[in-house]
């Protein structure tokens, strides 16, 4: 290996290491019994007996791969029946399966924004979306995080353009569990004309009705112009989505993304398995209801208990810690405690917010609760 790039990759990593943010990997064993607070699996789907035997059907009728780009053999059936599916079940008439929801989210806004064109992202977006938003060539302006009225002004701010102003924000934060007032979102897009970009990634399967969403929760049905979706999370599956309502987004998409023409598709069994979740899911509404007093119940234990999280009902609940070599102290002891839980520290959250990142899900007791209020203590005092 090259001596400059290894002195070069030790120098980084040694950096990394001085501050406590070296990242490791740590291969988890199928018979781990710890109780999972860090996966996205938050209505257990990964395991469904209906998931798993549409996956297992999928891969004895169509293999373990697709085996080719979506352009040449790789697009199948279930592809198209799926991304049909998904675009009917939140409101639009027009979806496309992507690989991964980074990629989704990298194909749409490194590609749909252009040179001249301007994006206005939550300061807290995802790294996807950023990774997107460098390649676009737009001129990027952040407003603070959830702060409508900061997006408000920079829309007054901003003289007439001649490019495409996009708006760009999540639904569920994936790092602090919050929401922005989307049904607010949606009348300012009304009045200023801007295309939305909203990544639901978070909210589907926990939100709306049937589960399709927090556009369909807070009664700002398929308002966005593009959702970014994903399979991997509430769906228990794999793979991603784009939804929209003009069949020139799903077409650019087809014709320009890298991320899509240039990439083995998602394996038919994945699109099967988040195919047969979605049924599940929207006749899910009695496990919602659960899910969200278990987001409040763990909310109000942990503030009783004198740990200061955010109110709100969504799946994630962040206990923001400070400095990462105290972020890394709590989630040792938790993990050596019998609790799955995954240390979050810079760059994927700003400075001194550390945090672990609580994931629910569901057949979490109240004795789980109280157990790992208990561990919580044992560290702090
Ligand atoms: C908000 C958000 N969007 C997109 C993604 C990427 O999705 P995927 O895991 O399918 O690549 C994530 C994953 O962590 C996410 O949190």
């Amino acid at each position: 290996m090259n001596a400059a790039l290894l002195q070069r990759l030790r120098q980084s990593l040694a950096q990394r290491e001085g501050s406590s943010l070296r990242r490791k990997l740590a291969a988890r064993a199928s018979a781990d019994t710890r109780v999972n607070l860090a996966d996205n699996d938050y209505l257990g789907l990964s395991r469904d007996p209906a998931v798993v035997a549409a996956g297992v059907a999928a891969l004895h009728e169509w293999g373990a791969s697709s085996s080719a780009s979506p352009l040449v053999t790789g697009y199948t059936e279930i592809h198209q029946k799926l991304e049909q599916t998904l675009a009917a079940w939140q409101g639009y008439a027009h979806g496309l399966v992507m690989n991964t929801g980074f990629s989704a989210n990298s194909a749409v806004l490194g590609g749909l924004p252009k040179k001249g064109d301007l994006i206005l992202a939550d300061r807290l977006v995802h790294a996807s979306m950023l990774d997107g938003i460098m390649a676009s060539g737009a001129r990027l302006r952040r407003f603070a995080h959830n702060d409508l009225d900061a997006l408000e002004l920079m829309l007054h701010e901003e003289p007439a353009l001649d490019g495409v102003i996009f708006v760009v924000t999540e639904s569920v934060y994936s790092m602090d569990g919050d929401s922005p007032d989307l049904k607010r979102l949606a009348s300012l897009r009304k009045r200023f004309g801007f295309c939305w970009v909203l990544d639901e990634a978070h909210a589907t399967g926990w939100f709306g009705s049937t589960g399709s969403g927090l556009q369909e929760a807070q009664g700002a049905f398929a308002a966005a112009d593009i959702v970014v979706g994903t399979l991997g999370k509430g769906l228990g599956s794999q793979g991603a989505y784009v939804l929209s309502h003009a069949p020139e987004v799903r077409d650019a998409l087809i014709n320009f993304a890298g991320e899509f023409v240039y990439s083995t598709y998602l394996a038919p069994s994945c699109a099967a398995a988040a195919l047969a979740a979605v049924e599940r899911v929207k006749g899910m509404s009695a496990e919602r209801a659960e899910l969200h007093a278990l987001s409040h119940a763990w909310r109000d234990g942990l503030v009783e208990a004198g740990f200061a999280v955010p109110s709100g009902d969504s799946p994630i609940i962040p206990l923001i810690l400070g400095d990462s070599d105290v972020t890394l102290k709590y989630a040792t002891a938790l993990r050596a405690a019998g609790f799955m839980v995954s240390a979050i520290r810079p760059p994927t959250v700003p400075v001194r917010t550390g945090r672990i990142r609580l994931s629910l899900r569901r057949g979490l007791s109240p004795a789980v609760l109280s157990s790992f209020i208990s561990a919580l203590k044992g560290v702090s005092s």
